[in-house]
């Protein structure tokens, strides 16, 4: 099996390097030249039962064609990348402004795609006129304020959210967080009743990276979902955001998302992408389409796996050349839209899932 798509993805990165492929060439939507594109998208292939999603950028969505082309093709599913922030929501104490997330939302709407909500309570993008002196009473009622109009505002429109991102410290310890100093350990709890009562068809999710494979952290994490279930807090699911290097694969990230999901909630693969340190080579787009596919497989295999999300599609929009000197290439398009070997490889494993088994 691996020997297949390796011989793939091989290929793949023959004709990717040797510039063969053409924007649009073997990756889904029109190309410029009117040229209908060859073979099912991601989205034709995934599971009924697993969406697809990208984290996007809607002012790209909205007005650039490629980019909306390419993602309504590949993707039945979004997450906004910043829009649903709350720094971004209410910049002004009392007042929120939906104009980005709404415009998220409804082109998502207009394109068949499910929303995923990103994110009610994390320690960064917290509003800059919120401040620490304040009361715990005056900071809780601010928070469940946001949590309830949030999730309210897009009940029904949203099919899950990160209730709270990245609460973990490395030691797998509760992260050192203004939450955490005024208002304790349980708003954790509170964050998600909060959240549940303002939608309670929504899936909730606790989100966090460095948790894909076995480690201290992610122990860490099986702990704090498994005493918030026991306490009956509504945790549907756990987000593993995978922002990985592509020579560096997590460890038995299958075995370690289904000893989550043998705590009765879901798994979500929330915010894949693959980091290269530059320059790209034929064998560093290799390890990367092997990862993509890692990943991708880890979330086929555990029956519970709601969706398998990557964080932008195109290097033309991705977070990692501002946070990572050095890396970029992190994504399954390339800065032109052509389609990159790990998308091969994503199209592979789901392919090899769909074809009838040699007699
Ligand atoms: O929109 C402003 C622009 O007007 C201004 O000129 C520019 C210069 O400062 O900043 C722009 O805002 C930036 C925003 O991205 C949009 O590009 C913010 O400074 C920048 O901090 C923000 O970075 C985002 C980061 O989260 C912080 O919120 C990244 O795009 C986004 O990819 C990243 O995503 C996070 C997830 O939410 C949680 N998990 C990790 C992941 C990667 O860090």
């Amino acid at each position: 099996m691996l020997l297949s798509v390796v011989v793939v993805v091989l290929a793949a990165c023959a004709a990717y390097v040797s510039g063969e492929r053409g924007v649009g060439q073997a990756g889904p939507g029109t190309a410029p030249s009117g040229q209908a594109s060859a073979g099912p998208a991601l989205r034709d292939l995934m599971p009924a039962n697993i969406r697809i999603g990208a984290a996007v950028d809607g002012r790209l969505y909205a007005s650039d064609d490629r980019y909306r082309s390419t993602l309504v093709t590949d993707f039945n599913a979004v997450t906004a990348e910043n829009a649903m922030k709350w720094a971004n929501l209410q910049p002004e104490p009392g007042r929120y402004d939906w104009t980005a997330s709404d415009q998220v939302v409804a082109l998502a709407q207009s394109h068949g795609q499910a929303v995923y909500g990103h994110t009610l309570v994390w320690h960064s993008s917290v509003p800059s006129w919120l401040s620490e002196s304040w009361s715990r009473e005056q900071l809780r009622s601010a928070l469940r304020h946001h949590v309830r109009t949030t999730v309210a505002r897009y009940r029904g429109r949203v099919w899950a959210w990160d209730v709270v991102n990245e609460v973990l410290a490395e030691d797998g310890k509760l992260r050192d967080s203004i939450w955490l100093r005024k208002l304790g350990p349980t708003y954790i709890a509170d964050a998600f009743r909060w959240a549940h009562e303002a939608d309670p068809d929504a899936r909730l999710f606790v989100n966090d990276y460095g948790v894909e494979g076995r480690s201290r952290k992610a122990d860490g994490l099986f702990k704090l979902v498994r005493e918030l279930r026991a306490q009956g807090v509504p945790v549907h699911g756990v987000g593993f955001q995978a922002h990985l290097r592509s020579n560096t694969a997590p460890i038995d990230a299958t075995s370690n998302l289904r000893r989550f999901a043998a705590l009765g909630v879901s798994v979500a693969i929330t915010e894949l992408d693959v980091r290269i340190q530059l320059p790209v080579s034929t064998k560093k787009l290799l390890d990367q389409a092997l990862l993509y596919q890692h990943m991708l497989k880890a979330c086929l295999a555990v029956s519970t796996c709601e969706s398998f999300t990557v964080w932008g599609f195109t290097d033309a929009s991705s977070w990692i050349a501002s946070h990572y000197p050095g890396y970029g290439a992190a994504c399954i398009y390339d800065s032109d839209m052509k389609p990159k070997p790990a998308r091969d490889a994503l199209l592979h494993e789901l392919r090899r899932r769909v074809a009838p088994s040699p007699r």
